[in-house]
């Protein structure tokens, strides 16, 4: 076998929020993808690291008081602790305000400028007067321009779905100190994206198979035809004050959160280089060379594991970055889905807005979860669904009754019977367990594919598969009869040394995503670490230690305690799962002008039914829902709310709608009103309920 080199990343997270149980999806994956090709025995470094600058994290320092770098330093060590916590293993867990990150952001970008990548221009923005700041996008608020909902963020407006510029929005106000914003000039530099090289590179690079299907497919949509020019040029940098690092020759101008984030990775890995180099000075460890792994030529290979929303900075930003500085570009990025709770996105009301530390204060073991998500886990950009009772069940019904039931039910009898020996191959009579030994470790070649694949899912099927047989096999020879019979102990101590390897063998196969399971039976078997060339080995007139339980049944009221407490406690928290809102903090939306009741009754608000909800091809935020208002037809309106509801759920409720909208033709179609929702400064969206007894079409006034 020839050893690969391998460097994986995760997406780096926000230091402004928690991690929670959608972060986990992608962390957990991809622990398990680099734990797998561990146990291979090839040359991997997993690393990650905080991303820490931007305004949402300066912004917040303030608010508590204390300096970014304090409010870094804080969250790094709550990140670190709720990846530890669930046995992400990385190999460096940096941060993004890191010497190494700066000293690669600058270089790549003095290459990028070099090669008339750069240009600078002058853009008009809002400028917050009161806070003397320029304000992102995500930090203006006011009313829609085509739909006229109020409070709406000033890049598109979560009820109608349009997307417009923050100069469209109708009575603009600063999120950040209500006040009205002015609009001001300022110089702007800006990655020439729309230079040919760059698209030229991206079409070549896009196709080359470096990404899932489905993703390649959205990148062609991104770059248009062969010959058009879609792609323009990104804007990258930021006026002070900014949390960031200030641009070379740049005084008062800093880059963009997004601009340092991906060079994270390299700032990271460079940090795991510089330790090796200590610890192989004082011959602990080979040195690690960061070109090996980061140089156009280098024959290591790079994988991105990212969520589906950050495809177009991962596919198009970082590789035409590192193409043009003199760094090679990803060998593959590996895309997955959102997580959703019981079909629905996470919701705070609901409980389902899980964090990492909730989940390990109430359910404590974290070999659960990962089991869960293992066993759901495809390699494709499908989202996740965590079903709750569907958690328990599977956990109980896998994990104890099928796997750990193995070693429970026989390794007692090797403790009190054969002073904890297992038989030597000359006690083995039973001729038909070859059989059933060659399955077990004809699967290692299938199961291993299945990991490397991503395709988790239909690992654990295969190996729950190879448990049936385990089960069946002890259930047939039942070792709890034989131990009473006389004159059986040898045909026992066949029945237990076969089950124990077998247990073994599951072991094996299970500890990419039981990391922590698999090191106490590996206690419990007294081995060395299993690894996966060690399949086909067997554990023969070999000494293992007492058997102690390894894992108890997850018990539903836990899960129940866990999803009221969050309730409660996240109630008053602001953790919003727009995983790269800029915006964390807002100020209470300003009350809109007093009108009459005159011009409020010119408003024909009623009940509607919804009759029926569904997704609308290509549209982001919006559902197609059709209402009954009592007019012995239906009407079709295009909502914002995908986001917050699924579709098959809203069907037969009642809603209140504004039934004399001017009709608005959409992308999408005709839309013939509007249904009302409420939103706040979090980012979840509440249609409106009418009390029990309304019926389509009344009048609300
Ligand atoms: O979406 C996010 O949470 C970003 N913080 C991910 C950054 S990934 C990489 F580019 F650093
Ligand atoms: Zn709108």
């Amino acid at each position: 076998m020839t050893t690969r080199k391998i460097l994986v990343t995760s997406a780096l997270p926000y230091a402004n929020g928690s991690i929670h149980l959608g972060h986990l999806v992608e962390y957990i994956q991809t622990d398990i993808w680099a734990r797998f090709q561990k146990m291979c025995g090839h040359e991997v470094y997993y690393v990650c690291a905080d991303d820490t600058h931007g305004t949402p994290v300066m912004l917040r320092a303030e608010t508590e008081g204390i300096t970014p770098e304090q409010l870094i330093a804080r969250v790094w060590q709550e990140h670190y602790d709720d990846f530890s916590a669930f046995h992400v293993a990385f190999d460096n867990y940096g941060s993004t305000n890191s010497a190494e990150t700066k000293a690669y952001a600058e270089d790549i970008y003095r290459k990028l400028k070099a090669a008339k990548l750069i240009d600078v221009r002058s853009i008009e923005q809002y400028y917050d007067p009161v806070k003397n700041m320029f304000l992102p996008d995500r930090f203006i608020k006011g009313e829609c321009p085509k739909c006229h909902a109020k409070d709406q963020y000033g890049d598109n407006c979560e009820v109608c779905g349009a997307a417009y510029a923050p100069t469209e929005l109708i009575n603009p106000y600063s999120a950040v100190s209500g006040a009205k914003p002015e609009m001001r000039n300022s110089d702007h530099y800006f990655f020439k994206l729309s230079d040919k090289r760059c698209q030229e590179f991206l079409r070549r690079w896009t196709k080359s198979g470096t990404l899932q299907s489905e993703a390649a497919n959205k990148m062609q949509e991104w770059l248009g035809a062969e010959g058009e020019n879609r792609l323009t040029d990104w804007d990258i940098s930021r006026d002070a004050p900014y949390f960031g690092f200030e641009i070379p020759d740049a005084p008062g101008k800093y880059f963009y959160v997004w601009l340092d984030a991906p060079v994270g990775y390299m700032g990271s890995f460079k940090q795991l280089c510089n330790k090796k180099m200590l610890e192989s000075e004082h011959g602990i460890q080979p040195a690690l060379n960061f070109d090996e792994y980061w140089k156009p030529d280098s024959t290591a290979e790079l994988y991105h594991f990212i969520g589906k929303d950050i495809l177009y900075f991962h596919a198009l930003f970082w590789p035409a970055m590192l193409e043009n500085s003199g760094f090679r570009t990803p060998t593959k990025l590996f895309a997955h889905g959102f997580l959703t709770v019981n079909n629905e996105k996470m919701s705070k009301s609901r409980g389902t807005f899980i964090t990492a530390r909730s989940y390990v204060d109430h359910i404590k073991n974290t070999e659960y979860l990962r089991y869960y998500y293992a066993s759901k886990i495809n390699g494709t950009m499908e989202d996740l669904d965590l079903n709750l009772e569907d958690f328990v069940a599977k956990v109980n019904s896998d994990l104890i009754g099928k796997y750990i039931n193995i070693a429970s039910r026989t390794a007692g009898f090797v403790s009190r019977k054969f002073g904890g020996k297992l038989a030597s191959s000359r006690q083995l009579k039973d001729a038909n367990i070859a059989a059933l030994l060659a399955e077990f470790t004809g699967k290692r070649a299938a199961i291993a594919q299945c990991y490397e694949e991503r395709d988790y899912g239909r690992a654990i099927r295969e190996i729950m598969r190879l448990a049936d047989l385990a089960n069946e096999y002890v259930n047939d020879k039942a070792p709890w009869v034989l131990a009473k019979q006389d004159g059986q102990d040898a045909a026992l101590h066949e029945v237990c040394t076969i089950s124990i390897n077998l247990f073994r063998m599951l072991t094996l196969y299970l500890k990419p995503v039981l990391p922590k399971l698999a090191t106490q039976v590996e206690t419990f078997l007294n081995i060395t670490p299993l690894t996966w060339n060690s399949a086909e080995e067997m554990l023969l007139d070999h000494q293992i230690d007492e058997y102690k339980h390894l894992m108890t049944r997850l018990d539903p009221k836990l899960i129940e305690a866990m999803v009221a407490a969050n309730r409660e406690s996240l109630k008053s928290e602001s953790h919003s799962p727009a995983r790269h809102a800029e915006a964390q903090q807002h100020a209470t939306a300003p009350i809109a002008e007093t009108i009459s009741i005159e011009d409020f009754a010119k408003i024909d608000l009623r009940v509607a039914k919804i009759v029926n909800a569904e997704h609308v091809e290509g549209a982001e935020k919006l559902l197609k829902l059709t209402l009954d208002i009592g007019e012995g037809k239906t009407r079709t309106v295009f909502a914002g709310i995908k986001s917050a509801y699924d579709p098959e759920k809203l069907k037969g409720r009642l809603t209140a709608m504004v039934a004399n909208l001017a009709p608005r033709k959409m992308k999408f179609g005709l839309s013939e009103g509007m249904v009302l929702a409420a939103s706040g400064s979090e980012s979840g969206l509440y249609i409106l309920n009418p009390d029990e007894g309304a019926e389509p079409g009344m009048r609300i006034k």
